[in-house]
């Protein structure tokens, strides 16, 4: 598992450009430095504000920061 296979095809065009105000979904850094909140925010439901991740994204999210968010 790898952030640019797995995980960077999680976030679309509209999430990326919605959040720079706070970090960038396509930057590796960015999602691993951030890697709970953002975790806890698609958990929840409450992001992306337009639609609620299934259990497959979000197992494939948990998975990779278990493994230590590898790049
Ligand atoms: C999977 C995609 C997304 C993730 C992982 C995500 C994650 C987050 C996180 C972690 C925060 C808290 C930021 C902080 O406190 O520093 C946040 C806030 C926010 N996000 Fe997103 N976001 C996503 C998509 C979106 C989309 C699509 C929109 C707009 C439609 C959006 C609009 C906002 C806004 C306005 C805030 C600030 C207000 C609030 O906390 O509710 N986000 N997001």
């Amino acid at each position: 598992m790898s952030f640019t296979a797995d995980i960077k095809p999680l976030f679309r065009e509209e999430d990326r450009s919605a959040m720079d105000f706070a970090f960038d979904l396509w930057s590796y850094d960015d999602v691993k430095t951030n890697a709970a909140l953002i975790l806890e925010r698609v958990a929840d439901g409450t992001m992306p504000c337009d639609e609620t991740w299934g259990d497959d994204k979000l197992q494939r999210l948990r998975t990779w920061i278990a493994d230590g968010c590898p790049p």
